[in-house]
């Protein structure tokens, strides 16, 4: 396998409180963190609470814009300042949620980049799209809003994130199989933009991973660890995902 280094990130969402930050204080009691890079990404609100942890941390979404005039948002800027060096962009609840286009998610992801941030990029289809047999143009379809909009060194900074919507907090997780055939696809499709970009690419796979079924899809050779939500508010199973990266 070439040298890529798995990653396990929490996607806590709109869900944590202060006293489960502090549940978090030992999550890497046992955890290797030169085997595995470990992120937690909890709503931006807290990530000051999370100050001197041991793990890396990350935002769930970023402005495509600089600092000013946009009630709500949260710029690059800000995630830095507050300790963050990844940010999760594209998820689907915020393309869902918040109507964010593949187009804008480019935007957010190269904001990130060129602000020192790694993006954690998520495409997914919906069983619709798979079922009528679009699975791989979707998917390439997303990609290339990335790759139209970013040069290969640029993208070369980012991790890619598979979440079928399917799969998402609905117990119902991709078969290993069907994970690493997904996976294969968009290292493929990468690799006809650049075969370098294809081959340093991290590709996380999200969607109902627990304890349980972690060492399986993470034993997968397209697979580089998980993006990982209902499990990731629980410290003990959390840390038990990040041991089998
Ligand atoms: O971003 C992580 C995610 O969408 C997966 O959620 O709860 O199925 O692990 P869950």
């Amino acid at each position: 396998r070439y040298m890529r280094k798995p990653i396990v990130a929490g996607n806590w969402k709109m869900n944590g409180s202060r006293s489960l930050v502090k549940e978090f204080s030992t999550l890497m009691d046992g955890v290797d963190s030169a085997a595995v890079e470990v992120i937690i990404c909890p709503p931006a609100c807290y990530l000051s609470e999370f100050a001197g942890a041991d793990f890396a941390l990350g935002g769930q979404t970023v402005s495509e814009l600089d600092n000013g005039a946009h009630t709500g948002d949260i710029s690059a800027q800000m995630l830095i300042e507050f300790g963050c060096k990844y940010v999760i962009v594209g998820h689907s609840e915020r393309r869902d949620d918040h109507g964010e286009t593949s187009k804008l998610v480019a935007e957010k992801a190269l904001k990130a980049i060129n602000s020192g941030l790694t993006p954690i990029i998520c495409i997914g289809e919906s069983l619709q799209t798979r079922e009528v047999g679009e699975l791989e143009s979707f998917l390439a379809a997303q990609l290339d809003a990335l790759t139209s909009l970013m040069s290969a060194e640029q993208l070369s900074k980012a991790v890619i994130a598979y979440e079928p919507i399917w799969a998402i907090g609905t117990g119902v997780t991709a078969t290993p199989e069907q994970a690493q055939d997904v996976h294969a696809f968009i290292r493929g499709h990468l690799a006809s933009f650049s075969e370098d970009l294809a081959s340093g690419m991290q590709i996380l796979y999200g969607g109902s991973v627990k304890a349980s079924n972690a060492k399986e899809l993470f034993a997968q050779p397209d697979i580089d660890g998980g993006l990982i939500g209902g499990a990731s508010l629980k410290v003990e199973e959390f840390r038990q995902v990040c041991q089998a990266a």
